[in-house]
């Protein structure tokens, strides 16, 4: 018993280690809601809007956000999709790999699985964790990401509403990249819904099949 004790702590603690994203005291709660599509319509938005410019998402089309956050076509071609006229292509970011490289120090990196490397708690603290520092090339700097070589890009609307609005806006942006990373977290978490309700029916023949079973046993 004691070693099979040992083996669980020893299996789950890389797992909650890396989950945590580390012990950085700056890492805290996403408060994310994977159910509420107007969080992620926002969060899709603002990611094509800020983010697309430098980073792709070369792993996700268009056509396949539009269908699963009900974004009609029509709409989502005239209002987020920008770097190509094709809704059945991937979200691939318009500049240049070396360039962006020369300019930055460090190329972008593709972001569709991003919430899935770093965790949505990482992510979520990472948006709202920029703050200034002069003696940093872009003049700002990262309590969860020290020296970051990506500029604040956000920095405008941060400025431009209360920290409420704010950390709401980088929380719908994180729940749009959890969804980016696992688009069929979803419909896994709706399926599972239905399994444990097939699961309690069935109980009930296997429960009157217990009983005929074991009725001329006594
Ligand atoms: C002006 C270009 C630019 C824009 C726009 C931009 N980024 Fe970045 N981003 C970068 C660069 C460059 C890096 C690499 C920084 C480094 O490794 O030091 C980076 C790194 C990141 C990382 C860390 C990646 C990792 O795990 O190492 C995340 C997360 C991220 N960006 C998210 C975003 C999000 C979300 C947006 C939109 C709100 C955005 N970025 C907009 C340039 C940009």
């Amino acid at each position: 018993m004691k070693k099979l004790i040992v083996l669980l702590v020893a299996i789950g603690l890389p797992v909650s280690g890396y989950a945590g994203g580390g012990s950085n005291e700056h890492v805290v709660h996403a408060p994310i809601n994977m159910d509420d599509k107007a969080s992620l319509q926002k969060g899709a938005q603002i990611f094509v809007n800020n983010c697309l410019g430098c980073h792709s998402a070369q792993y996700m089309r268009y056509e396949r956000v539009s269908d699963d956050l009900e974004i009609p076509a029509d709409i989502m071609l005239d209002n987020l999709v920008f770097t190509t006229d094709k809704i059945g292509d991937v979200m691939i970011s318009s500049i240049p790999k070396d360039l962006a490289k020369k300019w930055f120090g460090t190329a972008p990196p593709d972001l569709t699985l991003e919430a899935r490397i770093r965790g949505a708690d990482w992510l979520y603290s990472y948006l709202i964790s920029f703050y200034e520092d002069e003696s940093r090339p872009w003049g700002v700097n990262n309590h969860v990401f020290k020296d970051v070589g990506m500029p604040h890009v956000l920095q405008n609307m941060q400025d431009s509403m209360s920290e409420k609005d704010f950390n709401t806006n980088m929380a719908d942006l994180t729940n749009y990249m959890v969804y980016m990373a696992e688009p069929i977290r979803a419909e896994r978490e709706r399926l599972g819904y239905w399994v444990i309700g097939f699961l309690i029916i069935l109980l009930i023949p296997v429960y009157m099949l217990n009983r005929e079973y074991w009725k001329d046993v006594h």
